[in-house]
């Protein structure tokens, strides 16, 4: 299977939020990377619902939901309502993460669990063959732009081996401070999907910026 980049909406000019989108649609990026942040969960407020309708209205990709979020399982049918394709709860947010992966795949989404930094993999050990993704924050979550976390690479290599452990296909996603400098190691590691936001959005031509993470990523 081909490696994916996702861009972080997060990072885009929301100003030009349909100039942007339409990028992504044109790029050879396969996903789309939302973030949902509530200022409890995480310090930061990104935007909610009426936003992800807009995005959702013109985004052609796949549409890969990171909620970082308290109490997640409240608002699962509202992001299926919403089009995402993959819901990604984090760890420490779910009090019942089984009932909650149950139910993001009974509203026919794809279903992800999200840990922190400090979070050990082995925590997954009862989970990981429900669960389609694991993303592995590389950054404390809840800004983009930050500089990411060299321990990820011993995570990734410890969240490979629990998946091939258990049979599982689940996918390994990294999120926060992927660059030109590290998307290769990190799929070297066992990374299926990269998300990358300020290193796109911020760069003078976002587009090749994608095209060159995507070579890096499938050479
Ligand atoms: C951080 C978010 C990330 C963020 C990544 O809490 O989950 O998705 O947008 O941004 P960069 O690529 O700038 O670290
Ligand atoms: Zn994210």
């Amino acid at each position: 299977m081909s490696k994916i980049i996702a861009p972080s909406i997060l990072a885009a000019d929301f100003a030009n939020l349909q100039r942007d989108i339409e990028m992504v649609n044109k790029s050879e990026a396969e996903w789309f990377h939302i973030d949902i942040m509530d200022g409890v969960f995480v310090p930061n407020i990104s935007f909610g619902m009426p936003v992800l309708d807009a995005i959702n209205r013109h985004a052609k990709k796949f549409i890969d939901v990171h909620l970082m979020i308290v109490e997640p399982d409240r608002y699962t049918k509202a992001f299926a309502d919403l089009g995402a394709n993959m819901l990604t709860v984090h760890y420490e947010a779910s009090t019942h993460l089984h009932r909650t992966i149950q139910q993001i795949k009974s509203y026919g989404m794809k279903a992800g669990v999200a840990l922190n930094p400090h979070t050990p993999v082995h925590l997954l050990q009862s989970i990981i063959q429900d669960v389609d993704m694991v993303c592995l924050m590389s950054v404390n979550p809840g800004f983009g732009g930050q500089h990411f976390i060299e321990n990820t690479y011993a995570k990734i290599t410890e969240l490979k081996e629990l998946i091939l452990q258990k049979n599982a296909s689940t996918l390994i996603e990294i999120d926060g401070g992927v660059n030109n400098k590290n998307a290769a190691k990190l799929i070297a590691h066992g990374a299926d999907v990269l998300v990358a936001g300020s290193f796109v959005f911020k760069s003078e031509h976002p587009t090749q910026t994608i095209s060159e993470l995507n070579q890096l990523v499938n050479q």
